[in-house]
């Protein structure tokens, strides 16, 4: 695993994030005929697949690009909290790709079943090796304020996943569920790429990047066994507290 940290002014943390994503989609499709990405939720990717949908979008094969999602909430696709319906009005409903290209959960589901169902697409659309995980080409992901990222929070019995491609999770603050990709997807990736900005996350993006090594407490630590890229796109209020003075 290869890991680093790019620090930059948010408007070029999201330029250098599009050109990252338009660089892995073309060598992806190149090298095996297809570019297979998981996008994440939340709010900070918008900006990023705004930019996708309109200055980037001509450089992106779409016909051989297929979008998974890292984790979804357990609310249809209608509902304002869906990661599947965020990234169809930012990105998904301005660009030539097909339908058949987009593979959301079906956070409409049942949650176990949800889970059942989006383990079941991605082992049938992935070659991977028996025994193997399958190897997205790139994986993108935030970061929450506790550290937790995709929806693997912390204290979660996920962390420590290693059968189940796919897991829904009970998250307790949220009293809410949620479907995730399990670390042994997130870890296989070819690439990672975390975008996190905001002081909120400055303390978390310390214990994520500095602190010692505890994914039960900040479960992106998991990305630490990662065997593909890791890049860390953050802004400086973000990353205000990664090299204090004592450095
Ligand atoms: C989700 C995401 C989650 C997100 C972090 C950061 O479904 O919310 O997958 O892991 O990336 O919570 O969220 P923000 O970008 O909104 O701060």
């Amino acid at each position: 695993m290869t890991a680093k940290t790019i620090v930059m002014e948010t408007d070029e943390l999201y330029q250098t994030a599009a050109k990252l994503f338009v660089r892995i989609a073309a060598t992806s499709a190149t090298k095996r005929g297809a570019f297979c990405v998981a996008l994440s939720g939340g709010s900070t990717p918008k900006r990023l697949y705004s930019l996708l949908a309109s200055q980037y979008s001509g450089a992106i094969p779409w016909e051989n690009t297929h979008i998974f999602f890292s984790d979804e909430r357990c609310v249809p696709p209608e509902d304002p909290e869906s990661n599947f319906g965020m990234v169809r009005d930012s990105l998904l409903s301005r660009v030539p790709i097909r339908n058949e290209n987009v593979h959301r959960i079906q956070g409409e589901l049942d949650p176990l079943l949800g889970a059942e169902r989006y383990s079941e697409v991605i082992s049938q659309l992935f070659e991977h090796a028996p025994g193997q995980p399958p190897a997205f080409d790139l994986i993108l992901l935030g970061m929450g304020e506790d550290g937790h990222t995709a929806s693997i929070f912390p204290g979660s019995p996920l962390v420590h996943e290693s059968d189940r491609l796919v897991a829904e999770t009970f998250v307790e603050k949220l009293g809410a569920y949620r479907i995730t990709l399990n670390p042994s997807v997130l870890t296989h990736a070819r690439n990672v790429v975390f975008l996190v900005t905001g002081e909120e996350k400055s303390e978390a993006l310390q214990l994520a990047l500095k602190g010692e090594y505890d994914p039960d407490r900040c479960p992106t630590h998991i990305l630490r066994q990662a065997e593909g890229k890791v890049t860390w796109l953050v802004d400086p209020a973000a990353a205000s507290k990664l090299f204090s003075r004592s450095d």
